[in-house]
């Protein structure tokens, strides 16, 4: 059993262009994980559609994720990957779910109650996002959830769900997930000094290159400490980025000249628009070469979607049976 290799699975909202955040939150995650297990992962395209209700964007973020995906590393021979829409289980299972979900349950989503807040509709697909991404979960017999530090109370419920589900049909027919967060990636700031977020306007995007990548490099907002003064690096967005770039030693020697003076904003700005040239390059031309290619993008894709199928109908299968579901046509695999 223990040999047995583990289900990985993870998904990401197809709503906009990937930005640092993102990748340092929970892609990089995933594109480590791909090599450690039997690995799953999806473009959560109905999850979207709580925040995106426009479907030529939709069509083209999904197109784009599966491409930024590939260009910065993901190997669809090693893991599946897949759109969330190519498993119509999901959709099945989170029904299921949705009623032995408590409505408090719903309640005290905390993202939910965030996104409420910043002005979004509550619409019940809103209230109810994390049955689907429990469904989506559980539904794989999935072991690890890579994913980052916000998505904690979403895998809880997931937990929770599957085993309201054993309970109430007393048999071990759902596997518990366990999330892995890696705690010590913090919230990455954006150019305003928020967290970096789609719904602020102030991401620095993977792709963003050129002048475009200059211009908002530059624009990172610091306080207004004059050049020859030290300056406190843990206080300042322009570091807490170069962090995530630099190695040790390069942190070390930026850190040096903030506490000793005589180095501007600027310089640090520099740095850190070269460092981030630097890590994305190979998968700024990758992604070039790639995009002259979008047949094999549906195609992966499309593949990954069958392969998903079928592990996804052969635990639905058994769902199905232990609810008292009749299914008289066969489910497309
Ligand atoms: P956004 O806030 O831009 O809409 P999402 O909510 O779609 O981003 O996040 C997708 C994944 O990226 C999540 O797992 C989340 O933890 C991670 N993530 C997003 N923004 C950040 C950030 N600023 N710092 C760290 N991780 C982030
Ligand atoms: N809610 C996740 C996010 O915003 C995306 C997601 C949907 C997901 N379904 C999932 C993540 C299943 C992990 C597992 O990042």
């Amino acid at each position: 059993m223990n040999n047995q290799k583990k289900t990985i699975l993870s998904g990401i909202q197809p709503s906009g262009r990937l930005h640092l955040g993102n990748y340092f939150g929970a892609i990089h995650q995933h594109l480590d994980f791909q090599h450690k297990g039997d690995a799953f992962y999806f473009i959560a395209n109905y999850h979207s559609l709580t925040s995106l209700q426009d479907g030529e964007k939709l069509r083209q973020y999904t197109y784009e994720v599966a491409l930024d995906y590939l260009a910065l590393g993901m190997d669809p021979n090693k893991c599946t990957f897949f759109a969330q829409s190519d498993v119509p289980q999901v959709l099945e299972l989170t029904w299921i779910l949705g009623t032995l979900t408590p409505v408090s349950l719903m309640e005290k989503g905390v993202s939910y109650k965030d996104k409420v807040a910043q002005g979004m509709q509550p619409n019940i697909g809103l209230f109810t996002y994390p049955v689907l991404q429990a469904a989506d979960i559980l539904i794989y017999h999935s072991d690890i959830v890579p994913v980052g530090a916000d998505q904690k109370q979403n895998i809880e419920i997931s937990r929770d769900l599957a085993a309201r589900f054993n309970y109430t049909y007393k048999g071990d027919y759902l596997r518990i997930p366990e999330p892995h967060i890696v705690e010590s990636v913090a919230t990455v700031p954006g150019v305003d000094g928020r967290k970096m977020s789609k719904s602020y306007d102030n991401t620095i995007d993977i792709f963003d290159k050129g002048k475009a990548l200059k211009k908002k490099v530059m624009s990172i907002k610091t306080n207004s400490t004059p050049m020859e003064d030290p300056k406190d690096p843990d206080a300042c967005n322009v570091f807490a980025l170069i962090r995530l770039f630099a190695s040790k030693d390069k942190v070390e020697e930026i850190a040096d000249k903030y506490n000793k003076g005589g180095y501007g904003y600027g310089h640090a700005k520099k740095e850190l628009l070269a460092l981030i040239q630097d890590y994305f390059g190979e998968a700024h031309e990758r992604r070039q070469e790639l995009s002259g290619n979008p047949d094999m993008v549906w195609d992966m894709l499309r593949d990954g979607g069958r392969k998903a199928r079928e592990r996804a109908e052969s635990v639905m299968a058994d769902i199905r049976d232990v609810t008292g579901i009749v299914k008289n046509h066969t489910t497309r695999i």
